[in-house]
């Protein structure tokens, strides 16, 4: 239904698609966008002390020295000597290969680093040879030395720019730091559609804060994140909050909370909220050898703050949504199908038809109606393809809340049909009233 209906393509799906990737379609942008603009009007404009970057994806590898990703951003991997499949130790469940199904051919586990390696420059393929050739070696210390990695956290970005909001904003404590933008992890094992992908987007906050305040704001935002939850449509009963163990914990957290959804398959981690102390501030301080301190303004002794972490995946967000929402009922004999998103999430406010496409009276009455709630609501669609049961059917299915239809007594009386997705009912209302009801 996803495909189509244009929510989610596979990516590069004429070559046979790439593993982990995924792109969005016309509606798919939609839902993203209103789900992120939700995230944007909850935890950055309503908030007094929150400051938005967009860092670049590219950053100096010392970055990932300084931050532990370098050497810490590790899964365990086994590799099967029959088949060569390489898998994520911990989705091996016994002795079997699960690919080619051949036992006993799984190796020692061996850690993997899930950053994407990358080069910038002018950088040659270096040509393959055992001889000590200068130039060959000349080219390789090039290679190694404009190494970077595609970013795998947004955080780093807000972290590397802390001086910078010190100086041009002179926030007060505690303040936070907003990003939205893609990161990149070479996952051993790509699954589960848009649960565990190589590209996806990241909604993260860095909100720092007095070294002794972190367990108060970390209570703040563990009730914040469930709050937006609620709002995209998640049922209460289907998150879930789990503290993770110490052994399971990144390696700069010293606390942290999953949020795990009910997904179809399985009970899975939609979102973390962590606490990371001073582990990135102080790192970078040292690797930079910049002060990284803040300052109070009432003139008292400086400190490193601490880092309480909401990080939220855009594409498990819209994957735990669609599979929330997506409903099945019988209208009239008929099997149906919806899809049960809140109107501020939904990709189309309202869609207006004429009842029949061949009336021009009709028509130029709908065309009005549309025009007028388009200006007003923006995401208003207009259909006169097929009758108007096929209509209803289509909009249900990419989640419209409601359906304008222009006919014979609107022509009458001014007034036309509003349909309410969920419960089908349909009532009259006048033209000059419609924009407020909707
Ligand atoms: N800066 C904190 C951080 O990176 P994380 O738990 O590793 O924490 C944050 O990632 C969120 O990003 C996860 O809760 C999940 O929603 C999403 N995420 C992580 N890996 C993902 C993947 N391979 N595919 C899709 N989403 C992913």
């Amino acid at each position: 239904m996803a495909k189509r209906r244009g929510f989610i393509y596979q990516g590069s799906e004429i070559y046979g698609g790439l593993s982990g990737v995924y792109d969005y379609g016309p509606l798919g942008v939609a839902l993203k966008h209103n789900l992120q603009n939700l995230w944007w009007s909850s935890f950055v404009t309503a908030w007094d002390d929150m400051y938005p970057v967009d860092s670049a994806i590219l950053m100096n590898r010392k970055v990932w020295e300084a931050s532990g990703h370098a050497s810490g951003f590790n899964d365990p991997m086994v590799e099967c000597s029959n088949c060569h499949s390489r898998l994520r130790q911990d989705h091996v469940t016994d002795k079997k290969c699960p690919v080619c199904g051949k036992e006993g051919t799984l190796g020692e586990p061996r850690q993997f680093n899930m950053m994407f390696k990358t080069q910038y420059g002018a950088v040659d393929e270096p040509a393959e040879t055992k001889q000590a050739d200068p130039a060959i070696t000349k080219s390789l210390t090039y290679v190694v030395e404009n190494t970077t990695y595609l970013r795998p956290e947004t955080a780093q970005g807000m972290f590397v720019n802390f001086k910078n909001i010190l100086d041009t904003v002179q926030p007060n404590m505690p303040f936070g730091l907003a990003q939205i933008g893609k990161g990149f992890r070479n996952e051993i094992s790509p699954r589960d559609w848009l649960f565990r992908l190589r590209e996806f987007e990241m909604m993260e906050i860095e909100y720092f804060v007095k070294p002794a305040e972190w367990e108060k704001a970390f209570e703040e935002w563990r009730a914040g994140m469930a709050t937006y939850f609620q709002k995209i449509g998640l049922p209460e009963s289907m998150v879930h909050e789990k503290e993770v163990e110490e052994a399971d914990r990144a390696h700069y957290s010293q606390r942290t909370i999953d949020f795990e959804f009910d997904f179809p398959f399985g009970r899975k981690e939609l979102a973390g909220l962590a606490y990371r102390g001073d582990y990135d501030l102080k790192n970078h301080q040292e690797k930079s050898g910049v002060s990284l301190a803040y300052q109070p303004k009432d003139g008292s002794e400086s400190f490193l703050p601490h880092v309480v972490e909401p990080s939220f995946g855009v594409e498990r967000l819209v994957l735990a949504v669609l599979t929330a929402a997506y409903s099945t009922d019988t209208q009239g004999g008929e099997k149906r199908t919806f899809l049960k998103l809140p109107a501020e999430i939904a990709p189309v406010k309202v869609a207006v038809f004429p009842l029949l496409k061949n009336k021009p009276g009709l028509v130029k009455k709908a065309r009005e109606v549309y025009e007028n709630l388009k200006k007003e609501l923006g995401a208003v669609e207009w259909d006169d393809n097929g009758n108007i049961g096929k209509r209803y059917r289509r909009q249900d299915e990419i989640g419209t809340p409601h359906c304008v239809t222009v006919d014979f007594q609107t022509l009458e009386d001014n007034t036309v049909t509003v349909r309410n997705r969920d419960t089908t009912q349909q009532e009259r209302v006048k033209i000059d009233a419609l924009n407020a009801k909707l």
